[in-house]
C-alpha cells in the first residue's frame, strides 16, 4: 500500500488564490533610495507590501512617525499595491495579524547579516508560517543609511541622490530650524 507523503511546506494560508503580503519594517527615519530600491525589488516577488514603521520609543527619530509616514506614502505613490502603516509589539504578531507570509528585508554590506539572521531565526522561532526574505540592496545604496544621510545633510553635505527629492527638502527645513 502506498502512503502519500505530506508536502514538506505545507503552510497555511499560502493557498493558490492568495495574495503574497510582505511586510518591510523599519524606522525609515526617513526613507532613503536604498529603503525604496528594496520596495520596487520585492514588488517582483509579493503581489503587496506593507511599509510598516516600527514605534520604536528606544529609537531617538528625527522625524514624528507621521512625517515618516507622510513621505514614505509620496515617494511609493504610483505602485497601488503598496501600503504604508505603524506598529508595535512583535513583528511577527503584526505580520499574522495583516495575513502576511513574508518578512521583507534589505542586506547591504555582509555587517547587516549578523544580526539579520539572529532577528529572522527568532522570528521563525515564535512563528514558523511567516517566511524572512533578503534582498540584496542595489549596489548604489550598500554604504547608506538614516542616520548617515541625517549627518551628512545636518552639516550641509550633498545628500542629492540618496533620498527622494522631497525628503531632501524636508531634511534641509529640519535642520534649518536646529542649531
Ligand atoms: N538602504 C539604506 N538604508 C537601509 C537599508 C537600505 N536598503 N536597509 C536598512 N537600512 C538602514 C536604515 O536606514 C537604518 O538606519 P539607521 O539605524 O541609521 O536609522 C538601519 O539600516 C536599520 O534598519 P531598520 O530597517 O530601520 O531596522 P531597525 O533595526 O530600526 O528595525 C525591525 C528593525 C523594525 C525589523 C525590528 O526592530 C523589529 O522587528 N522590531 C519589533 C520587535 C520585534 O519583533 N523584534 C524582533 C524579534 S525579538
Amino acid at each position: 500500500m502506498s502512503r502519500r507523503r505530506a508536502p514538506i511546506c505545507e503552510s497555511k494560508g499560502t493557498g493558490e488564490n492568495m495574495p503574497r503580503i510582505a511586510i518591510y519594517p523599519g524606522s525609515f527615519d526617513p526613507v532613503t533610495n536604498g529603503h525604496l530600491d528594496i520596495v520596487e525589488r520585492g514588488l517582483k516577488i509579493f503581489d503587496k507590501i506593507i511599509v510598516a514603521i516600527l514605534h520604536n520609543p528606544c529609537k531617538k527619530a528625527l522625524f514624528s512617525i507621521q512625517e515618516r509616514k507622510e513621505m514614505l506614502a509620496d515617494c511609493l505613490k504610483q505602485f497601488p499595491n503598496v501600503e504604508i502603516d505603524t506598529f508595535d509589539g512583535l513583528l511577527v504578531d503584526y505580520a499574522a495579524k495583516r495575513q502576511a507570509q513574508g518578512i521583507l528585508r534589505g542586506l547591504r554590506a555582509l555587517s547587516d547579516f549578523d544580526y539579520e539572521f539572529q532577528m529572522a531565526l527568532m522570528n521563525r522561532r515564535m512563528n514558523r508560517e511567516i517566511q524572512t526574505v533578503f534582498l540584496m540592496t542595489g549596489l548604489r545604496w550598500i554604504f547608506t543609511s538614516s542616520s548617515i544621510i541625517k549627518e551628512a545633510a545636518q552639516f550641509g553635505g550633498d545628500i542629492n541622490g540618496m533620498v527622494p527629492p522631497m525628503v531632501g527638502r524636508k531634511l534641509k527645513e529640519k535642520f534649518r530650524h536646529r542649531p
